[in-house]
């Protein structure tokens, strides 16, 4: 399938700080990709040089086959952004905000009234259209938003941390929004520091201190990235036996997770040496993102 979106050693630095450093990425058309990484990691700042609302130092990009140095005005056209601080005006309704949206678009009069209902729609907002802004909690605010953003009909849209500060059933609403938008084409960027929301994207771009560390499926980064078997051990003083069992022939990293231990084996065959030592029994588990991110940022490190 075609790229929605390519961008080479895309670099973006202010002042003598890099934010984005060389980064190398492509989206293609129909996917739901996810830009996870802690705060600072330079999500927003890519995702503004690639909605050309930000100049990049170096590098070059392609949205939507248009180049972002030759042709911005052209990719804010055709795109949908909901910004990290997007901003509804609080003394309107939601339907004038729709309203509102929909003429800063330029969208002609005859299909308005047809898209601000399909948006009413998606949002899961029909019926509320005549209230204040103010009345809305964040996660209505938040899906209206989405719809702002979507009022043109994009095929691709960009959402900046759009489930920040709501709760893990608004999220949960909101990503499903997002796979219904996907199901019907449209190609969503959409970045977050939630690993449950990651979990849902068709692939994630991992990022830490301004660098891609992965882009893959969920699945094929759970088993690519970390080599070794990872186990679950359940031992009666976890605090009191890691620095014993980290010291073990073949324990590459020990880890504390609640009542129980992560370990990180070179190999299966050091499991019954290892249950003898920590005096329990070890399970095999999958690696969480989580326990993925970790050790891509690891890695980093010892760069
Ligand atoms: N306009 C700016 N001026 C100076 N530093 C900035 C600016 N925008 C972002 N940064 C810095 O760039 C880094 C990445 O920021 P950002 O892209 O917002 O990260 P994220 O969205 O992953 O939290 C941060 O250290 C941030 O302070
Ligand atoms: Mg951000």
């Amino acid at each position: 399938m075609e790229d929605a979106v390519t961008a080479e050693r895309l670099t973006r630095k202010f002042g003598d700080f890099t934010a984005v450093d060389n980064l190398n990425l492509n989206v293609k058309a129909g996917e739901i990709c996810g830009f996870l990484g802690p705060n600072g990691a330079g999500k927003s700042t890519v995702i503004r040089m690639l909605c050309a609302i930000l100049e990049p130092t170096s590098g070059s990009g392609q949205v939507l086959g248009y180049d972002l140095k030759r042709d911005p005005e052209k990719i804010k056209q055709n795109i949908g952004y909901m910004s990290q601080k997007f901003s509804l005006y609080h003394d309107l309704t939601v339907a004038e905000n729709l309203d509102f949206f929909a003429g800063a678009y330029g969208l002609a009069s005859h299909i308005r009234k047809q898209r601000i209902e399909e948006m009413l729609a998606l949002a899961d907002l029909a019926g509320q259209q005549f209230r204040m802004i103010s009345e809305l909690s964040v996660g209505f605010k938040q899906r209206l938003a989405l719809g702002c953003s979507l009022l043109s009909s994009p095929s691709l849209v960009f959402l900046d941390e759009p489930t920040s500060g709501v709760s893990p059933t608004a999220r949960r609403e909101f990503f499903n929004i997002i796979h219904s938008l996907a199901a019907r084409g449209t190609t969503v960027i959409v970045s977050t520091h939630f690993m449950d929301e990651a979990e849902r994207c068709d692939r994630i771009a991992f990022m830490s201190r301004g660098r891609l560390l992965a882009m893959d499926t969920p699945d094929h980064l759970k088993t690519g990235v970390i080599k070794g078997c990872l186990l679950e051990l359940e031992v009666p003083n976890p605090m009191e036996q890691i620095d014993q069992l980290t010291k073990l022939a073949g324990v590459m990293e020990c880890s504390i997770h609640g009542s129980m231990l992560h370990v990180l084996l070179q190999d299966v065959k050091a499991i019954p040496a290892l249950e003898a030592a920590a005096g329990g029994k070890a399970q095999v588990i999958t690696p969480t993102l989580e326990d993925v991110f970790l050790a891509l940022a690891k890695n980093m490190e010892s760069w």
